[in-house]
């Protein structure tokens, strides 16, 4: 274990239990919700989120599974996880935010070229079903985003492109063709499909639908994360009580900051300790808390957490996270497998989970923490802590979950595994 002279904290340097934290010292539960974080995320685009999303046909909140045996395990009282494993069907929380940027999207593009106005009803019930197959939305993704965007753009009949990398899986690219999507394979990383995607935007007069911003574009990433809100307002209404912490899995840090934005709104100064969990080989919330302003991070962000496998913050995350994120820690890629494992083959009596690579950094992120006396000061748990993680995909991509599980879905839900 070493500090360095911030306060940084690096534990088990070269194991799976390796982890490095670190004091967000900006951040600070008196701070308070300014204007300009509620121009992002607010409560009445909560509300015009929840109405439209919870109106589309096999809507269902996901459960909030309370894990008894894991918050025993732990040494904590309780261990809250939100299992977004079956969110409509695609698997991940990630169906929320592109499919609402969508219709959102969709609403104001017909708004314009009707010339009156076309409500985020009309767009759902599919009213103007010629207008709306003229616009093509596009993005690039690695798995989840993309999904998202294509169901999106099939359930209110607008066109859709997705751009993938070349080590998106196949497994991955199908269930994106599935949603009736046409797929491009580009060479090179995300960064360079996100390229290809936008230059192909402004060639064809299509609608870049990113789940990141970043200045001069902010208005359609915002109504993601809007979307993502629908999840943390589900989680938090199921609560029994309020939590103490919550620990929340990074890539752009559009979903943290939707969580912790809805948090703020909710529970002013008595809202819980917030801690970002990044994958260590994709750390770009630790070099922006340590650099005090967005940092990005380069190499090629070799993690199997391939969600959260994000060089650079999100801009409107960063205005949330900058001031009620309160620490940061990293997991690595064997502490998420072990987790994936332990929620299938659960101790103490808990329900079998279906988590995927990208779902569990959050738990892990708790674990290493729990098991290091220094650690557990520094973010005030203890054994009356309860703690809220968001256990954000199922088996996404499922040939890798039963490589990495050595057991199906179906098998892990019966039990069988
Ligand atoms: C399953 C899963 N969890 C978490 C995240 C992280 O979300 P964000 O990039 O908004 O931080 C992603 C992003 O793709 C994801 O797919």
């Amino acid at each position: 274990m070493s500090h360095d002279p911030t306060g940084e904290l690096t534990c088990h340097p070269g194991t799976t239990e390796a982890f490095t934290l670190r004091l967000n010292h900006a951040a600070g539960r008196h701070l308070p919700w300014t204007a300009a974080q509620d121009a992002i995320l607010s409560d009445v685009g909560l509300s015009t989120a929840r109405s439209t999303i919870t109106g589309w046909p096999g809507y269902a909140p996901t459960p909030l599974v309370a894990l008894e045996g894991m918050a025993d395990g732990l040494g904590v009282a309780q261990v809250w996880y939100k299992d977004e494993a079956l969110r409509f069907g695609l698997g991940s929380f990630k169906a929320l935010g592109g499919a609402y940027a969508v219709a959102r999207l969709l609403a104001r593009q017909l708004s314009e070229r009707l010339g009156r106005e076309v409500t985020m009803e009309d767009v759902t019930q599919r009213a103007f079903p010629e207008e709306a197959a003229r616009i093509t939305v596009c993005c690039a993704t690695d798995g989840n985003h993309g999904r998202s965007v294509a169901w999106g753009a099939q359930t209110f009949g607008c066109a859709c492109v997705i751009f993938i990398h070349a080590h998106v899986s196949e497994g991955r690219k199908f269930a994106i063709e599935a949603y009736g999507a046409e797929v491009r394979r580009c060479s090179g990383n995300y960064d360079d499909s996100v390229r290809e995607a936008q230059d192909a935007a402004t060639r064809e007069g299509w609608f870049v639908v990113s789940d990141t911003s970043y200045e001069g574009y902010t208005e359609i990433p915002k109504d993601v994360m809007q979307g993502y809100e629908v999840m943390a307002c589900e989680a938090f209404d199921a609560l029994p009580e309020p939590p103490t912490h919550i620990f929340l899995q990074t890539g752009v840090g559009g979903m943290a900051a939707a969580v912790t934005a809805l948090a703020v709104r909710r529970w002013g100064m008595a809202r819980p300790e917030i801690v970002l969990c990044d994958p260590d080989q994709a750390a770009c919330w630790l070099e922006s808390f340590r650099a005090g302003a967005p940092a990005a991070v380069g190499g090629d962000l070799d993690t199997l957490m391939a969600g959260l496998a994000c060089g650079e913050v999100s801009a409107l995350s960063w205005q949330i996270l900058r001031d009620h994120g309160d620490a940061v820690m990293t997991v690595t890629d064997a502490s998420a497998v072990a987790f994936m494992r332990l929620l299938a083959r659960p101790d103490g009596g808990d329900v079998p989970l279906v988590a995927g690579e990208s779902a569990v950094a959050g738990l892990a992120g708790l674990a290493a923490a729990m098991r290091v006396p220094e650690a557990r000061k520094i973010l005030g748990l203890t054994d009356a802590s309860r703690v809220l993680v968001f256990g954000t995909e199922g088996d996404t991509d499922p040939e890798v979950y039963e490589a990495l599980v050595g057991a199906d879905a179906a098998a892990v839900r019966s039990g069988e595994a």
